[in-house]
């Protein structure tokens, strides 16, 4: 069954000890992000800082709500220590059945026990983490959900980005070029100096958020695609400023707009590839108009940096997806495809059933052609498990062969500003270098001249297997 919100989602991470509560006051400026960022790269628990400096108690900060697997794994409903493996196929398979949103009352929803407007709207009420030193300001909006509509066709999206105050009722952000935010409002508003409707939204259930991270194809409902992972309909509340729909049950709705004519400074921030951006930069104005809140609201955070955190996790699964469709779609014979949260999306493994130069030039013009961040992929054999990075390397270290292996297309590749391998002119016209590692055997290769592989699986014959394995508990192997 599913999360109503996040609060069920924290009874359920505290029952498997996925969650702690801090009980001592933490200061927003910097502390909070701290901490956050030491327990991320031990992988550790989703953190709630119950007292937070300078706020009325009952206003606190939820760091990491999916920045393990097993918390993943909770949120989408499945035992905590499901295999990576088992999430994807289970998210591939959920992803079938869509399931229409539910749109509810404004008095079924709790993101509306508290209404600021007008004069009221003050962001300064809200305890925005100061998340690492040196970024340009205090960022309200990382694990969020941006919610924006298409004025012709109605279609409405969901997108994951960064938004930090600005002063009281302004946010300043950096939707990137290429995002469904930016093209829209590139397309359909600024032409008309028209001011977007935007709605910033803070702590739903943790579904709705991971669907916010997925490269969704325009058009497509992100509210459908999350009731279809919830195996339930996400109930969604109208705005009070605008006709946007924001999910009912999220801890905090920032609503507003954004104008064609002002820009505002945003950045530096420590960013999902694991480094700080580069310097304070033009942002995106959000002119914010209301804020809605559940009494004693939490404010959902991600400290992002090196991997893993709820960037690399989330991404991991949400973009793996589509890529093995829209490859199976060219005619690649992929088996399987793997996003390592520790490549941060850059980084790709794509088992084939049948490999070879021909094949690794398909992939590479996949992926070249899309609206995706990944500047590398690494495509291996069958009977590689691409899950497991320790057999990637080694079909990687002996399979690939310097001269022949490495396919690079010097120019074609979608640059993103924030990788940090680009130059300044490759992330300026957002066009880069990618490399494809060819780690699959030439097909030309006779099978006589293919290596048998020394492992047990391979190098054994099936009696002998067999033999060992009825042996095992014998020899006092567990
Ligand atoms: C924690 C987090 C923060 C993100 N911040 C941004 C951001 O500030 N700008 C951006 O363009 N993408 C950002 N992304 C990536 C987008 O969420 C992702 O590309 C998503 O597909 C965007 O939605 P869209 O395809 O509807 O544009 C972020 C992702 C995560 C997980």
């Amino acid at each position: 069954m599913a999360f109503r919100d996040l609060r069920e989602f924290i009874a359920a991470l505290e029952k498997t000890g996925d969650l702690v509560r801090i009980k001592k006051e933490v200061d927003w400026d910097v502390e909070a992000g701290a901490v956050s960022r030491r327990v991320f790269e031990q992988s550790g628990p989703c953190l709630w800082f119950e007292r937070v400096k300078d706020y009325p108690e009952g206003f606190t900060l939820l760091n990491g709500p999916v920045g393990t697997w097993r918390r993943v794994a909770i949120a989408l409903g499945l035992a905590p220590d499901t295999p990576v493996r088992e999430i994807y196929r289970e998210y591939e398979k959920r992803l079938e059945n869509r399931i229409k949103p539910r749109i509810v009352d404004r008095s079924e929803a709790p993101c509306k026990e508290n209404v600021l407007l007008g004069d009221e709207v003050d962001l300064y009420r809200l305890p925005a983490p100061m998340l690492h030193e040196g970024d340009g300001g205090r960022y309200i909006g990382t694990w969020d959900i941006v919610v924006c509509q298409d004025p012709e066709t109605g279609w409405t999206n969901w997108g994951m980005y960064r938004f930090m105050v600005h002063n009281k009722n302004f946010l300043a952000g950096w939707p990137q070029a290429t995002s469904q935010l930016a093209l829209i409002m590139k397309e359909k508003y600024l032409p008309q100096n028209k001011a977007m409707p935007v709605a910033l939204v803070i702590g739903a259930e943790p579904v709705c958020h991971m669907v916010a991270t997925a490269p969704v194809r325009p058009g497509e409902d992100e509210a459908e695609v999350a009731g279809a992972l919830r195996g339930e309909p996400v109930d969604l509340v109208k705005c009070e400023t605008s006709d946007l729909l924001v999910p009912a049950h999220a801890e905090i709705v920032i609503e507003g707009e954004i104008p064609a004519d002002i820009i505002v400074p945003d950045g530096p921030f420590g960013e999902y590839p694991g480094y700080r951006s580069g310097t304070m930069a033009e942002g995106v104005a959000f002119r914010v108009k209301a804020i809605t809140y559940r009494n004693n609201p939490i404010l959902t955070m991600t400290t992002l940096g090196v991997p893993p955190d709820d960037s690399s996790i989330a991404a991991s699964l949400t973009a793996a997806v589509g890529m093995k469709k829209g490859l199976e779609r060219r005619g690649v014979p992929v088996t399987d495809v793997y996003v390592p949260p520790e490549g941060v999306t850059h980084l790709v493994i794509v088992g084939v059933r049948e490999g070879g130069t021909r094949v690794t030039r398909k992939v590479l013009d996949f992926f070249t052609a899309r609206r995706v961040m990944v500047n590398k992929v690494i495509v291996v054999d069958q009977d590689v498990d691409v899950f497991n990075m320790g057999q990637v390397l080694h079909a990687f270290a002996t399979k690939c062969h310097p001269g022949r292996g490495m396919l690079v297309d010097y120019h074609e590749g979608r640059a993103n500003a924030l990788t940090p391998c680009y130059s300044a002119e490759e992330r300026r016209r957002l066009k880069g270098a990618f490399v494809a590692f060819d780690a699959t055997w030439p097909e030309e290769w006779p099978r006589e001249v293919i290596p048998v592989r020394a492992s047990f699986q391979d190098i054994y014959s099936p009696t002998t297997r067999e033999k060992v394995l009825a042996r095992w508990q014998e020899y006092g192997l567990t």
